[in-house]
């Protein structure tokens, strides 16, 4: 059966009331897929409605709608290929960066339009950071990694600002006591759990409002990968984050809302203890018990 047939299926006859409209004509429609849960809010931080994304001719984002809310960590979830990573570089249109992909939609942050033509993307990436799989900290000292940023965006009146800038990030990302003493010593001579809190803190130190993360801890072992997740629920009480993980566990333990994707389409979007005890659709029950992906 083919993917788009199979999806239909999937979408339509296992959760009928789930089911958007299907056009037997227009295989854009049938290849559709309704969000279940919650995936829109009052007052949210970042709005995204009807996010198509392509590479090329291949549809790999459809038709999402989803609201993120403040000092909210939401969860993304589901099997390798179905779209997480490409969603997320939506929110800070990273997407732009690769050659063959279009997206479509609109994406609001604070009620802005990111996509708009005349949007300085540098400071949108500064406003909504990201951190990555693997923690990619620049051949430079520690100070110079979380400086670079404040002083590029001119954020210090002068080195003390600036120095107080490092200090502060450091503590926030929970990496100062560690480091304190080695400040000029190169960033990349950390181990890989210290280099992920020092990329959280460069994100941290130009003040963004939004975080993704994708997959921050996948290289980690799982001390480096607790001390992540307590930083991560701190920092909430400052900034909206967004977290691609594979563990199930991890979304648990440190979300408050949790979204499955599955073939490009966001399934479902419900409370995480909703969500993993109670899920609404039948292709999110599959997943959390292990029947698929
Ligand atoms: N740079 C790219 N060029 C072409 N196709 C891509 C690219 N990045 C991702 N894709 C495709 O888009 C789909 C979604 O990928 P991705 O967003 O990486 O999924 P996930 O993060 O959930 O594993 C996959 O089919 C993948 O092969
Ligand atoms: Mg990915």
């Amino acid at each position: 059966m083919c993917t788009t047939m199979k999806k239909r299926l999937d979408c339509n006859s296992l959760n009928p009331g789930a089911a958007s409209a299907v056009s037997d004509e227009g295989l854009n429609d049938s290849n559709r897929c309704q969000t279940v849960g919650e995936p829109l809010l009052e007052n949210p931080r970042i709005s995204c409605r009807e996010i198509d994304v392509f590479y090329g001719k291949k549809q790999a984002i459809n038709s999402v709608s989803l609201d993120i809310g403040h000092n909210e960590v939401i969860a993304m979830i589901g099997p390798s290929g179905c779209g997480k990573s490409t969603f997320l570089r939506c929110i800070n249109r990273m997407n732009d960066t690769i050659d063959s992909c279009r997206v479509s939609g609109s994406i609001l942050l604070d009620g802005q339009d990111i996509n708009r033509p005349d949007l300085d993307v540098v400071l949108l990436r500064a406003r909504v950071g990201m951190v990555f799989q693997k923690p990619n900290p620049f051949p430079k000292s520690i100070r110079e990694n979380v400086a670079y940023g404040p002083k590029i965006h001119g954020l210090a009146r002068n080195k003390a600002e600036l120095e107080e800038i490092v200090t502060t990030s450091l503590q926030r990302a929970g990496l100062w006591d560690e480091v304190k003493d080695r400040l000029d010593e190169p960033g990349t001579g950390l181990s890989g759990g210290q280099q992920q809190r020092l990329c959280i803190a460069r994100t941290i130190a130009v003040s963004p409002e939004v975080i993704l993360m994708d997959e921050p801890c996948s290289a980690l072992d799982p001390i480096a990968t607790a001390k992540i997740e307590d930083l991560i629920t701190e920092l909430r009480d400052k900034f909206t984050i967004i977290i691609v993980t594979h563990s199930m566990q991890q979304a648990s333990r440190i979300s408050q809302r949790t979204a499955y994707f599955h073939l490009g389409d966001l399934v479902e979007v419900s409370s995480t203890s909703q969500l993993f005890t109670n899920p609404k659709h039948k292709l999110t029950e599959d997943y959390i018990t292990g029947r698929f992906g």
